[in-house]
Order: structure tokens, then C-alpha cells, then sequence
């Protein structure tokens, strides 16, 4: 059982709170307004393992993973209010910089938005997820025999150990795509699911999905190089 804070309320804090909350890991909501009805109703289905309390005051000596499901734009300003809390903690960026026309991402190819997030929470052990599904997925990453893969990146194997756990208990497959600058490729890939999803109006219900012909334990020193 972790201590988990999620910031944001939104589609994505809401289902993997409520998931993992289902799963028995306590769960606290940092919400610009904990006492919102659509709070209320949301603890309402965690079993009786979350609380909900400001963002500033979701953090605890206890806690030990931090999602961060909140907007791009407000997103920077408030890991920089709650940086020194952020410190030691594993630190979940579910976050994509789009535009606001959701026809692109407002930052990328030298720098993400998990790079960002780590440059302003030093100590933080920055793991990026979950950005490259849509939160349907995140409630049921099931697609008949086959489940969606959550591409991982970051600096801190430990970190990620905890965040491929999480995400496995979830239901996905877990794909480590390396350092946290690996994120540079993992945004714009959530950029082409929401233009599937959006623009090529296949709907929500699709994932994308890394095959292999063999198992990782299967790979040579000079395949796992390339
Ligand atoms: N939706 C998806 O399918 C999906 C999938 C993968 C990644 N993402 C990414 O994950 C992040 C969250 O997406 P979402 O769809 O969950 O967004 P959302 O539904 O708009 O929810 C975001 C939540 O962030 C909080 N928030 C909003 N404005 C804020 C502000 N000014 N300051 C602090 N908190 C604020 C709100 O919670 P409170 O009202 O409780 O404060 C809000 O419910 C985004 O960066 C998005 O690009 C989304």
C-alpha cells in the first residue's frame, strides 16, 4: 500500500485515484477546491481510501508518489509553489504540453514538460506516464487479449520501479523508454493518439501498442543497444 497524492481532479487524477484507491493505496486529492461536489462524489467511490485537501496541502511527510494531472499552463507555476514538498518524492508526470488548439505541443525536441517539471523540483525523482493514453484507458486498459502499454521514462530506477508497479496493477503493459528525456518522444506520441482519436475520428477506444518477435529476456547485449 502506497501513499499516493494526485493534483488535479480532472479526467486522469480522477481515474487512477479512484483505481489504484480500489486497489487499497491511500489516496489524497489535491484539488483547488477539496470540498467541491465533484470531490465529494469522487471519494465517494474510492472505497473509503482517499481524502481530498488542497494542493498545497495534499503533500505529507507520508506520502510517497505524486501524480501530476493538472493543465500545461498552470502546471509549471504550481510544481514551482510546491517544490521544496516535492523533494524525495516520486513524481508521476501525466501532463502533455498542447496548445490550446490541441493541433500541437507548445514545447518540445530540446526540452519537454517532464525536463521542465524536474528543472523545477530539484530532488524530485521525475517519472513520466500515463501521458500517451487517454484516461478511458486508463479505467480499462483491456483491448481483448491484449493490454495498452504505458511508456515510462526517467532518471531514477527505483522511481520507475514504483510507477511500472502502479501502472501493472492498473492493467497495462509497462514499456521503459529509457531517460527522462525520452519524454521528448513520449509527448509528441500522446500528440499523434490525440489526432487519431480527434482528427482521424477513430474515437477514444485505441491505444498504441510496441510489438516484439522476442521477449526482452530473449535480447542480446547488441540488440538491447540499439
Ligand atoms: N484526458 C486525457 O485523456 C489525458 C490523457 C493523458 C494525459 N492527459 C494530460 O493530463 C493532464 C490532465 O488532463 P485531464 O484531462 O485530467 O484534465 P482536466 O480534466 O481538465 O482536469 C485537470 C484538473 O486540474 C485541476 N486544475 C485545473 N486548473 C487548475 C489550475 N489553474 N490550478 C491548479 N489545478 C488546476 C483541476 O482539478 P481541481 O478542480 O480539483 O483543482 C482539473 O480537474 C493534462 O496535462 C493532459 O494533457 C490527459
Amino acid at each position: 500500500m502506497l501513499n499516493i497524492t494526485i493534483l488535479g481532479t480532472g479526467s486522469v487524477g480522477s481515474t487512477l485515484g479512484r483505481r489504484w484507491a480500489q486497489r487499497g493505496h491511500r489516496i489524497t486529492f489535491g484539488s483547488r477546491n477539496p470540498n467541491a461536489p465533484k470531490v465529494r462524489d469522487l471519494l465517494s467511490q474510492c472505497d473509503g481510501n482517499a481524502s481530498a485537501a488542497t494542493n498545497d496541502e495534499a503533500i505529507t511527510a507520508d506520502t510517497r508518489v505524486v501524480v501530476i494531472a493538472t493543465p500545461w499552463p498552470v502546471t509549471l507555476d504550481l510544481v514551482r509553489v510546491l517544490a521544496d514538498q516535492l523533494a524525495g518524492k516520486v513524481v508521476v508526470d501525466c501532463t502533455n504540453p498542447l496548445r490550446n488548439d490541441l493541433d500541437g505541443l507548445s514545447i518540445g525536441h530540446d526540452t519537454s514538460a517532464a525536463e521542465q517539471i524536474a528543472a523545477a523540483a530539484p530532488g524530485a525523482k521525475v517519472v513520466k506516464a500515463f501521458n500517451s493514453t487517454g484516461a478511458n484507458n486508463m479505467e480499462n486498459p483491456k483491448f481483448g487479449e491484449q493490454n495498452d502499454d504505458a511508456f515510462i521514462c526517467g532518471d531514477d530506477t527505483h522511481a520507475k520501479n514504483i510507477v511500472t508497479d502502479l501502472a501493472q496493477q492498473l492493467g497495462f503493459d509497462v514499456i521503459d523508454s529509457g531517460a527522462l528525456r525520452v519524454a521528448r518522444y513520449l509527448e509528441p506520441l500522446a500528440m499523434l493518439w490525440i489526432h487519431l482519436a480527434m482528427h482521424q475520428r477513430l474515437g477514444r477506444d485505441i491505444a498504441i501498442k510496441l510489438l516484439r518477435r522476442e521477449k526482452p529476456s530473449q535480447l542480446t547485449p547488441a540488440h538491447s543497444r540499439v
